[in-house]
């Protein structure tokens, strides 16, 4: 990646009663950044920003979301255009190669893809070793890892072929080893991928296919699940993609990044949030309920939160949150669930949420988790399976993001620094003098 930023200006900051020159940084939209790289070396202080909210960790070229607007680009492209008019792979090559392909190119894009979906024989072992009700983010986390064990042409990190290659073979097997996972959980049989078959409906068969009928793909369900992919592709520098970054930055191999960023994502705070949200519209149960629990979250004394509202960055609604609302809606009609109750209480919590000031006050919305759980839950999938799909759907992102790290000429191991507030020195006392 060749820098974009541009000196903007200089800030002068006063510390220790010496006045250090700080360049400002204008990238091509959105906050300037002040450089602070000097400011440890020349005035010997650290900055202090715990949760990274004031802290841009790198320059990208890949995403760019607004917060207070709503907007969400990538490569400049909105993400409401890029539901509506692309597909799951071709914003994966979008994310990768920073412009959309034309006819060739999306060929042989979607052709490397598909030769890639398939797995040693020998990785199928790796499952025997779960518990058959071990979590599947937990089969996740192991079984990606372990990638490194059998792709060993693909993990130097400094030959650009092998960098590519190891992208395409994380984006074709994450749906592989997903459908593996779901179905070891579930006691059935392994499902092979067919390569006559798109990435999304691919990965339904491979969840829902069995061997005693023929399975026949739902293009409706098909298509939302690839609309769900495109939502979840990449979000600038959410803790997952932080993750994968930092592990990267030691010059870890991919396959080992994609898995810290797995088990990042799983965290209820993050990517577990869609599995947590379905779990509190159950808890809650009726629309009757909502009053009770809407108490319970304002109530200083009790940590419940409004599982799928609130975001770092969005203070206005997350602009996937509206194309999977519509989703949500479009699948539920297409399994003739629009009744479900779970909806209606979703709908109006959210109505109630939307014009009660302590969220107002909070600008807090409803984000892309709020509606996702219903809607996978409408599909067939297990809540156990929910940041699963958005692991399988993040892993471009993680994977674009992490090549634009390696190649940042600028990109340094990752190593922050702390204030120390624990003992100051002390020498070590004997047992019987304690
Ligand atoms: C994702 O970063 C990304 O881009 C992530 C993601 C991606 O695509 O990668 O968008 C995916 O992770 C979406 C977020 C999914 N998480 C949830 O839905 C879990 C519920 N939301 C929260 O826990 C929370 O909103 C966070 C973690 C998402 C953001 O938290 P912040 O920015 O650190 O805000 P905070 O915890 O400091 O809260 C600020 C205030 C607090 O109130 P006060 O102490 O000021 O009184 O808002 C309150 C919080 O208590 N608050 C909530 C709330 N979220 C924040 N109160 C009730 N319900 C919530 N959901």
């Amino acid at each position: 990646m060749q820098t974009k930023l541009r000196t903007k200006a200089s800030a002068t900051l006063t510390v220790n009663n010496k006045q250090i020159e700080l360049p400002v940084y204008e990238g091509a939209v959105g906050p300037d950044v002040l450089d602070i790289r000097k400011l440890y070396g020349e005035g010997g202080v650290f900055t202090y920003d715990p949760g990274y909210q004031s802290t841009a960790s790198a320059e990208s070229q890949i995403t760019y979301i607004d917060g207070d607007e709503g907007v969400l680009l990538y490569r400049g492209y909105p993400i409401d255009q890029l539901a509506e008019q692309s597909n799951f792979i071709e914003v994966c090559y979008l994310l990768l190669h920073g412009e959309l392909p034309d006819a060739e190119q999306y060929k042989t894009f979607e052709k490397a893809i598909t030769h890639h979906t398939m797995l040693h024989a020998q990785f199928d072992r790796f499952f025997e070793g779960f518990r058959r009700d071990a979590h599947p983010m937990a089969v996740m986390v192991g079984t990606v890892g372990a990638l490194a064990a059998f792709y060993h042409d693909s993990t130097d990190i400094d030959d650009s072929y092998q960098r590519m290659v190891a992208s395409h073979r994380m984006i074709a097997k994450m749906p592989t080893i997903a459908g593996r996972a779901f179905k070891y959980t579930i006691g059935q049989p392994f499902v092979s991928p067919r390569n006559e078959l798109d990435y999304a409906s691919n990965f339904l068969r491979m969840c829902f296919a069995v061997p005693a009928e023929d399975y026949v793909v739902n293009p409706v369900l098909a298509r939302a699940l690839d609309v769900f992919m495109i939502l979840h592709a990449d979000h600038e520098q959410n803790a997952s993609t932080s993750t994968v970054r930092l592990a990267g930055s030691s010059g870890a191999n991919p396959f080992a990044c994609i898995a810290s960023g797995i088990a990042c994502l799983w965290g209820p705070a993050h990517g577990g949030a869609n599995e947590a949200a379905l779990k509190m519209l159950d808890d809650i149960g009726d629309v009757k309920n909502i009053p009770d629990f809407i108490k319970r979250v304002k109530d200083p004394g009790d940590d419940v939160r409004l599982m799928g509202f609130g975001h770092r960055v969005y203070k206005n609604y997350d602009p996937r949150a509206k194309v999977m609302q519509k989703l949500c809606h479009a699948v539920l009609k297409e399994v003739g669930a629009e009744n479900d109750p779970m909806l209606k209480v979703a709908m109006e919590l959210e109505k109630i949420a939307l014009n009660d000031e302590y969220f107002v006050n909070r600008k807090l919305y409803p984000n892309i988790d709020f509606y996702s759980g219903i809607t996978l839950k409408a599909m067939g999938f297990p809540t156990s399976m929910f940041t699963v799909l958005f692991a399988v759907a993040r892993t471009v992102g993680w994977i674009a993001q992490w090549a634009e790290m390696i190649e940042d000429p600028s990109q340094k191991i990752g190593r922050p620094r702390q204030i120390y507030t624990g003992a100051p020195r002390r020498d070590f006392v004997a047992m019987d003098k304690r």
